[in-house]
């Protein structure tokens, strides 16, 4: 049916499709919601301190009994350094006195905290049928701990050097990241973004590289994009903003109202929310301290200094200083329950697979 099983095979799932995981977007209902309609729900743990994602992990072990993935950060932590959050805080100071906040009061933990033994315990309970990181890979302890579970494990790979590292520490399929992936992007092995790669570029020679199956991811939002992924040699795609306008995101009024307007060209890539490359819908905040910032601090510190601005602005329906993460590809979306949007994809997808194969 499909031209490359070898993803669905792997994960015993009947839809080559797999909801990204979306870090403060996407929780239990949107996972079951896709696990059940035959695609791989995926939930993002990064934000989530661990009895949150525990509750989120038991809600969708008792309304499915599909394969799921769950998803974790795995960056090195930031070095203990006050300087660059002094500065930070100094440059944000204006906005603080604008919308009348205290720039001394102490600032919010973000979470973010890379994946842990205790976010490992996590995985030894609920046994999710796939684990997948973004920013490389967690220590090889932590990752023997998992493999023991029968868990699959995935990664992010932004070039072909990071989906070979990926693949000689052992993952079992490859997400190739392009570069019009909304989110942060999963870069490991580089820190310049300005040799990051686009998707149509990056799957195939990630596809000649590598043994495992990949799993392509960027831009992709509707049937066509799927066809293509497979065309160029990926056995399934890791789509995100297209799930974004599902009722089930967790997002706000005024987050679900800008993608619905946003063009192909309305993104950038940024560091001003967290001090990782990301691509966001570009806001205020981004256009007047970015997109890129030489005094954003180390991520995920720049996200503290931001999160009062941000929840200030946002009680006024303002997403002036809310990271609005979206891929390039958000005006191809639709709005429907995650499970009608997965079903959908797939049948189109395949529908004008037959057609291409007729023709051909
Ligand atoms: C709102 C949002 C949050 C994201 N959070 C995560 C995350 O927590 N973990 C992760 O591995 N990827 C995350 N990503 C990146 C996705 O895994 C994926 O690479 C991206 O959504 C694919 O591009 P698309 O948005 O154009 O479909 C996020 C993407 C978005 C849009």
């Amino acid at each position: 049916m499909w031209p490359n099983d070898s993803f669905i095979k792997l994960c015993g799932i009947e839809l080559p499709i797999i909801q990204a995981p979306m870090a403060g977007a996407a929780l239990s209902d949107m996972v079951v919601g896709v696990s059940q309609a035959g695609g791989l729900g995926s939930l993002a743990c990064a934000l989530l301190s661990v009895e949150h994602a525990r509750k989120e992990l038991e809600t969708i072990r008792r309304k499915t009994s599909r394969p799921i993935n769950a998803n974790f950060f795995c960056h090195q932590p930031p070095q203990e350094d006050h300087a660059p959050e002094i500065k930070w805080r100094q440059r944000l100071d204006a906005y603080f006195v604008e919308l009348g906040l205290d720039s001394n009061a102490p600032l919010p933990n973000t979470n973010r905290a890379p994946f842990d033994d205790k976010m490992c315990d996590l995985v030894t309970e609920f046994h999710p049928e796939v684990v997948s990181f973004h920013f490389g890979l967690p220590d090889k302890n932590l990752l023997l701990r998992i493999r023991e579970t029968g868990a699959k494990i995935l990664s992010s790979a932004t070039s072909v050097d990071e989906a070979r590292w990926l693949e000689d520490q052992g993952c079992d399929a490859i997400i190739a990241q392009g570069f019009e992936a909304g989110g942060h992007r999963g870069m490991f092995l580089t820190e310049d973004v300005s040799t990051q790669v686009g998707t149509m570029s990056l799957v195939p020679q990630v596809v000649d590289a590598v043994k495992v199956p990949v799993i392509a991811a960027g831009g992709i939002a509707d049937a066509r994009g799927i066809l293509a992924a497979f065309a160029l040699g990926a056995a399934a795609v890791q789509i995100g903003t297209a799930y974004l306008h599902c009722p089930e995101a967790q997002i706000s009024p005024p987050y679900r109202q800008a993608l619905k307007g946003t063009r192909d060209n309305d993104t950038a890539i940024t560091n001003v929310f967290t001090g990782r490359p990301a691509r966001a819908i570009v806001n205020r905040f981004m256009r007047e301290v970015g997109p890129m910032s030489d005094v954003a601090p180390e991520f995920p510190l720049a996200a503290a200094a931001l999160a009062p601005l941000r929840a200030k602005s946002e009680m006024t329906g303002s997403a002036d200083f809310t990271p609005l993460w979206s891929g390039q590809s958000a005006r191809l979306s639709r709005e429907l329950p995650a499970a009608d949007l997965t079903k959908q994809l797939a049948a189109e997808a395949l529908k004008n697979l037959t057609l291409l194969q007729t023709m051909a």
